[in-house]
């Protein structure tokens, strides 16, 4: 719900906070003259076991998971389906049955979403999704406190969600499971949302993920809730974009289709040039969750002065770090 999103952001920039100031405390930098005493991390986890169950590749959410994990007491296990029976020598209802009989949560990277729905039914803690094929929540936690905290979008490092209301953020690119984490959060918190995909069937919305937005939309609000436009033309969706938002073509389980995808893209690519000739505006920013290829955004762009994706990369790790706080920490049998 709206009231979680922004308790999660305001903890998330809490924990970061402190963890910062720890830093300085133990910092031989003139800076350290800042630190207001004694905080360290809440120990919420100590005593408690988390299973990291990834059966895709991870830089960001695995290191994310496990230094959160580590951080705030608790104990990570790191487990690939090269290491456990995750699905292929055994049913997803077993491994679900047994982990959770072991461990106190479960942070899960899988293949179709029905993998992490199905062990999220069996599972007696609390699991929570580190990227399906269809959603991916916790990078779009990572991005608002990112959007929040930059001086031209939020200007805020209190998290307060109001300041990001009205905001155009352009989407460039797949029709995938980052895009589909935005359309369920962003208008609902009142940020509009212009989509520019390829032509063609598998570039269209997902219907699922389009009926969750639809269901979002029913939560009240006082203030105005974000509009979402779709169409195939990146100058269109940049036209007095705040935010240019991209990803990768070719997801994880797409790497069949590179070729033809490559082709589909053609003048999706985020430039200067395509910027300007949108008539984004001057000070719009650059997003995107890593790992990133430059087919989809050139160097000048994502090494450049509109680029916040290693702030935003960074988040994920606050962001996680406070699901874990409150779901896992908080969280008993
Ligand atoms: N953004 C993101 O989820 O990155 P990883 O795949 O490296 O975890
Ligand atoms: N859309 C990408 C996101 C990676 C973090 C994928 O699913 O591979």
């Amino acid at each position: 719900s709206v009231p979680q999103i922004a308790s999660i952001l305001e903890r998330s920039a809490e924990l970061k906070s402190i963890s910062r100031a720890s830093d300085l405390a133990f910092s031989s930098s003139p800076a350290a003259g800042k630190y207001q005493g004694g905080r360290i991390l809440p120990q919420s986890l100590q005593g408690k076991n988390v299973a990291v169950i990834f059966s895709k590749r991870s830089t960001r959410t695995r290191v994310a998971s496990e230094t959160s994990i580590a951080s705030l007491g608790g104990h990570p296990l790191f487990l690939s389906s090269a290491d456990i029976q995750l699905g292929v020598n055994e049913s997803l209802f077993d491994t679900s049955k047994v982990v959770s009989s072991m461990c106190d949560g479960i942070m899960a990277r899988v293949g179709g979403h029905e993998e992490v729905e199905l062990l999220a039914k069996h599972s007696r803690v609390p699991v929570i999704n580190a990227l399906s094929a269809r959603y991916h929540p916790t990078q779009i936690l990572a991005d608002l406190l990112t959007m929040l905290e930059d001086p031209v979008i939020g200007g805020t490092s209190s998290a307060s969600l109001d300041t990001l209301r009205g905001i155009k953020v352009a989407w460039i690119g797949d029709s995938n499971n980052i895009l589909a984490d935005m359309l369920v959060a962003f208008p609902r918190l009142g940020i509009h949302l212009s989509v520019a995909t390829p032509q063609g069937d598998q570039y269209k919305r997902d219907e699922i993920v389009w009926q969750d937005m639809q269901d979002g939309l029913k939560e009240e609000t006082s203030y105005e809730k974000g509009k979402v436009e779709w169409g195939n033309d990146p100058l269109a969706a940049a036209n007095n974009a705040d935010i240019v938002v991209t990803d990768t073509w070719v997801s994880m389980g797409d790497e069949s289709q590179k070729t033809q995808r490559l082709k589909d893209f053609s003048g999706f690519q985020i430039t200067e040039s395509l910027l300007q000739k949108a008539g984004a505006k001057k000070s719009a920013r650059f997003m995107h969750c890593l790992p990133r290829k430059p087919d989809e955004v050139d160097d000048e762009v994502f090494y450049g002065p509109r680029s916040i994706v290693f702030e935003e990369a960074e988040n994920r790790k606050w962001t996680i770090m406070a699901l874990f706080d409150r779901m896992i920490g908080e969280w008993k049998y």
